[in-house]
């Protein structure tokens, strides 16, 4: 049975949510919602389906499965809370877009209350639905990598907007933490430098050291300042038996064993040839685990995953404030 869905924010992004549902024969777009009444209207033609301009009032008039939250606010996460606890009060499943929140007291609210209601939230960590990443994930659960020493990472865009002080690291960190957490486990320390661009009020690049859980040590190299004109993604996994890497903005993988001087490329693993295919893959996973009845923990890139890797953006504030080594455990508790 189809996946009876709404989405609320008719930014870019949303509209980009809707299309994929309405792409999907496991989805059904049922609605549409903005408080901005011309985008939801526009949006409600262009997609044929009822727009709304109150989440409330669409939860009351509609029968939906799921609710896709793709507003943005400061740091382009302020204005996620209010949708998502409302559709979780009105026993909704929920995909939340990044990040869950720009404000980690919130995000752990959301997070408490999917469980609390035994309901499946979801991040759009798209970043991590690639096939090239799978390649590199199956290379370390398999083993073959052996134990993990280090992941590099870096996530490097153009994005001209330049206020609050540390909208680079929350609006988009927790992307590359959320890759960099799925491949190698639990971030626990973390220390961070972050600097200025040219004619900048804000921190828009930032290098930041972790350790991780399991004991691997890993690197983030960060940027609004860079173009799109060359890949702005790659990840390093190494193993003491070899070395993974997903390249070309998420879509190539290599892999180079130590014991060998055979090397494998995967251009374009699965048939994906650009970052743009991420976000119709996550969606879509979504559906598929909603279809086969996941249960909320077994959902990839959920809730608790979002509310981690935020953490670990707030750690990494923290040590730049303080210039200390920030425990991501301190950061997280109450
Ligand atoms: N996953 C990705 O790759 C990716 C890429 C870019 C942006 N994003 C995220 O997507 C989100 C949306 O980005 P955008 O550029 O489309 O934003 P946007 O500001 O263009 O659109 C957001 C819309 O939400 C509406 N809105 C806000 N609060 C509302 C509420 N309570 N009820 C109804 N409507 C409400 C606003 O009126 C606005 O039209 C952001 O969180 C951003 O971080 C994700």
């Amino acid at each position: 049975m189809a996946i009876k869905t709404a989405v609320v924010g008719m930014g870019n992004i949303g509209r980009n949510h809707c299309r994929t549902y309405k792409a999907n024969s496991q989805a059904e777009l049922v609605a549409v919602c903005d408080m901005d009444r011309a985008r939801a209207e526009a949006a409600g033609a262009e997609l044929g389906v009822r727009p709304y301009y109150d989440l409330e009032e669409l939860l009351r008039s509609e029968v939906v499965d799921m609710v896709s939250v793709a507003t943005a606010g400061t740091e382009n996460g302020s204005h996620h809370y209010q949708p998502t606890m409302q559709a979780l009060a009105a026993g909704k499943h929920v995909l939340c877009e990044k990040p869950l929140s720009n404000n980690l007291a919130e995000a752990k609210e959301m997070v408490s209350e999917a469980q609390r209601r035994g309901l499946c939230l979801a991040v759009d960590l798209n970043h991590r639905f690639t096939p090239a990443t799978a390649l590199a994930k199956e290379k370390i659960t398999s083993g073959e990598i052996g134990e993990l020493l280090f992941i590099n990472m870096n996530l490097w865009i153009a994005n001209r907007r330049d206020e609050p002080e540390y909208f680079h690291l929350r609006a988009l960190h927790s992307h590359s933490v959320d890759v960099m957490r799925h491949l190698a486990g639990d971030v626990a320390r973390v220390q961070a430098f972050f600097s200025k661009g040219p004619g900048r009020q804000s921190w828009s690049n930032a290098s930041i050291n972790m350790q991780f859980a399991a004991g691997a040590v890993g690197h983030l190299t960060g940027s609004y300042d860079m173009s799109m004109n060359h890949a702005f993604e790659r990840t390093e996994v190494a193993g003491h038996k070899g070395r993974v890497v997903i390249d070309n903005s998420t879509v190539d993988f290599h892999w180079y064993p130590h014991g060998s001087k055979e090397e494998v490329h995967v251009q374009n693993a699965g048939g994906m040839t650009s970052f743009a295919e991420t976000l119709p893959a996550r969606l879509n996973r979504w559906i598929e685990q909603l279809v086969a009845g996941a249960k909320p923990q077994e959902i990839e890139g959920n809730g608790e995953d979002g509310l981690r890797a935020q953490a670990v953006v707030e750690a990494a504030i923290r040590s730049h404030e303080t210039g200390a080594i920030v425990e991501v455990a301190q950061i997280l508790s109450p």
